[in-house]
């Protein structure tokens, strides 16, 4: 079994951050969110992991960080998507890595709560099963999709299930949906996808879709089967989802202080003071993560907020909020429901006329009290 993890597009709803930076590496609880996906592959045994990757800045920043993939214990190749033209056309541009091996395909944007060892073990145990007689149905599945309940279908791939669960018919973004269960960014396939992603036309949004591709494989009289999410399951590419994502997951840290916290400084709850940060006359209520080299004095960071390292934060008040590495936040209280970049500066100034002054990258935003 191989991954196949995807990790282009342009990231363009979470502009500014991503002109500089790739989407799959924003970190959530100061961790990039592609290590999750990588993790959770080489917890599932998986050792030979393909990245699809752009061809821009992004993609290179990808490539510098996550490297051979030895610093997860598996093997990384980097595949080149020229142009974001669909997640089936990713299937055919890697095809030389895959093989003709089964392999697990991940959005290297999402988060699960659920591991994928369950999942990859149930489509390795049906495959390798010896049916029985008086069964229906012996083919081996050439695919398993994971499926989630959601409320508006129609942002989604969507499947129609048979009374015996197995599935009959998928359609991308469909104005009128067939059910609420909406295909999660995680697949599983074996070579028969290889055909199917040869065969499908491109969709009106001009993708080769991977939901196209595996109603090919129900057309050709291929098996899919389906299992059900457990837990959340976020598609990271807002800066809503994102945050929200980020207080799911720093809900699970486990307390662990090895900065310096001054006698003036409390540290309540689960938080993570990582070495080399500093607390002078602070307060970090948890679940929280300050991240090494951070300076805090005379502020106040609140639950749910990731402050990344070498940041300098002085008498600043912020919740619920993800700052990135190397920012500074001086002299404001208040700051909520916030996502800042790198090397960002907000400090109240006392300069007349008093106003709000503002140097903001394309496509920032602002809300103002
Ligand atoms: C893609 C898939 C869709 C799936 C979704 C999950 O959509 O095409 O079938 O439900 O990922 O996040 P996209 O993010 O390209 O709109």
């Amino acid at each position: 079994m191989k991954g196949l993890i995807l990790a282009g597009g342009t990231g363009s709803r979470l502009r500014p951050i991503t002109h500089t930076s790739a989407k799959q590496l924003v970190p959530i609880a100061n961790k990039p969110i592609l290590f999750y996906g990588i993790e959770h592959m080489a917890a599932a045994g998986i050792k030979r992991i393909g990245i699809v990757v752009g061809v821009d800045a992004a993609a290179e920043e990808i490539v510098q960080t996550v490297g051979d993939g030895s610093q997860f214990g598996v093997e990384v190749t980097y595949i080149r998507q020229d142009a974001p033209l669909g997640l089936a056309h990713c299937v055919l541009i890697a095809r030389d890595f895959l093989g003709d091996d089964d392999f697990v395909m991940y959005l290297g944007d999402n988060m699960l709560q659920q591991d994928l060892r369950t999942f990859v073990e149930s489509f390795e145990a049906q495959r390798n099963r010896q049916p029985s007689l008086h069964e229906d149905d012996v083919r081996p599945p050439a695919a398993q999709i994971l499926l989630a309940h959601v409320d508006d279908p129609r942002q989604f791939g969507v499947a129609a299930l048979d009374p015996g669960g197995d599935v009959v018919q998928l359609v991308e973004k469909p104005k009128d949906p067939p059910s609420d269960l909406a295909l999660v960014g995680v697949y599983l396939f074996d070579r028969h996808i290889h055909d199917a992603v040869r065969a499908i036309q491109p969709s009106w949004r001009g993708e080769l879709e991977i939901t196209d591709a595996i109603q090919w494989l129900l057309d050709h009289g291929h098996r899919v089967v389906h299992e059900v999410l457990q837990g959340w399951w976020i598609d990271t590419g807002k800066k809503d989802p994102l945050l929200h994502c980020n207080r799911l997951v720093v809900d699970t840290l486990e307390r662990r202080v090895d900065g310096v916290v001054d006698e003036r400084s409390r540290v309540d709850g689960r938080v993570v003071v990582e070495a080399g940060a500093r607390l002078e006359n602070s307060v970090v209520r948890g679940p929280a993560i300050i991240g090494a080299g951070t300076r805090l004095v005379d502020t106040y960071v609140g639950p749910y907020t990731s402050i990344g390292s070498n940041c300098e934060l002085v008498d600043a008040e912020i919740e619920h909020s993800v700052v990135l590495s190397d920012s500074r936040i001086v002299g404001v209280h208040r700051i909520h429901d916030s996502l800042l970049g790198r090397e960002v500066e907000v400090v109240k100034s006392d300069v007349r006329p008093r106003a709000i002054r503002l140097m903001l990258g394309d496509h920032s935003r602002a809300e103002l009290e």
